[in-house]
């Protein structure tokens, strides 16, 4: 953010997605699609802020003419401390996506979560609420945002295996009141907290129907395997939560094994619709969408 961008900006009213970096990022693309296919005089624009400058960015938005905006890394924190108030599943999960202004002040949501409930239904016809889920990464925002989601959304079992096991058992502890024992297995079955160990992997996938990756492990040739491929099976859904143009090594391994394999697309696209559903109140074009996130 240059020195008052955010004044600079004329109407008519604007969208944007604040980031660091940010020249990326997908959704102007599929936003500005939605915005024509719906005919809103509306302009969605991308804003390179840097932590140093986002609270005071976030605040300019009213003022600016902005309606609102997406925040993407790494100001999603910052956002959720910035806004005048912020929805219960954006608290839990620590993070704010989506900002609306409404008057002169900043609501906060967040629509990762719901997005990928929407992608999974759209690429495996699965619901959260009946898998059990083994989650790779539990320990960095995107893990934490969909392990709150999980939860929320009952799922069968949820297993957090993270490097740094310690705060997958944090984490599991912190959600282990969603997950009770109205169901054939124990509360202590349904959540747990695993290392990435191949010994601990090996215990768990078995009893597991779909895996999400949300660590970046795997993107560049050079990476390991996120988990060794002689443990994918073909009975298993496989979603990466990345969406790097190509598919991650997790999804080749996943394939090569015969398992269903989707990648973070769909849920960069879906959470943008819920984005888009928020700010307008109406359903969101999503083909437009997709066919714009889809064009080179
Ligand atoms: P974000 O907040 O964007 O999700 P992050 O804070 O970098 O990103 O966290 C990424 C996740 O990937 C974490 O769960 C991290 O594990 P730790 O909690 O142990 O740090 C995981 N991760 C990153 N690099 C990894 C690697 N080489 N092997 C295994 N897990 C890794």
């Amino acid at each position: 953010l240059q020195s008052g961008a955010l004044q600079k900006l004329e109407p008519p009213a604007r969208l944007s997605v604040f980031g660091d970096p940010v020249a990326h990022s997908k959704s102007p693309g599929f936003h500005n699609a939605a915005l024509k296919a719906c005919g809103i005089a509306a302009q969605y624009v991308k804003i390179h802020v840097t932590p140093d400058q986002a609270a005071e960015a976030f605040r300019a938005l009213p003022a600016a003419g902005f309606l609102g905006t997406n925040v993407t890394i790494p100001h999603k924190a910052i956002a959720l401390a910035t806004v005048d108030e912020a929805d219960e599943y954006a608290r839990q999960s620590g993070a704010v996506n989506t900002v609306v202004v409404d008057g002169g002040k900043l609501l906060g949501f967040n629509t990762d979560g719901p997005g990928l409930v929407r992608a999974l239904r759209e690429e495996f016809f699965v619901d959260l609420r009946d898998l059990r889920v083994l989650l790779l990464g539990a320990g960095g925002g995107a893990g934490r945002a969909i392990a709150v989601q999980c939860a929320r959304e009952g799922c069968e079992r949820l297993v957090l295996a993270n490097r740094t096991v310690e705060k997958a058992r944090e984490l599991a502890t912190e959600l282990s009141p969603y997950f009770r024992s109205d169901r054939l297995i124990g509360p202590a079955e349904r959540i747990q907290a695993i290392s990435l160990d191949e010994s601990a992997l090996r215990s768990q996938i078995e009893q597991v129907d779909l895996v999400i990756n949300a660590t970046s492990v795997g993107m560049k040739r050079s990476d390991p395997p996120v988990i060794p491929a002689h443990l994918l099976t073909a009975n298993l859904l496989v979603y990466d939560t990345v969406y790097a143009a190509g598919r991650s090594r997790l999804l080749e391994d996943a394939q090569a094994a015969g398992a269903r394999t989707a990648n973070g697309m769909s849920m960069l696209l879906h959470q943008g619709a819920l984005s888009f559903e928020i700010w307008f109140n109406r359903p969101a074009p999503i083909e437009a969408m997709r066919a714009a996130l889809l064009s080179p």
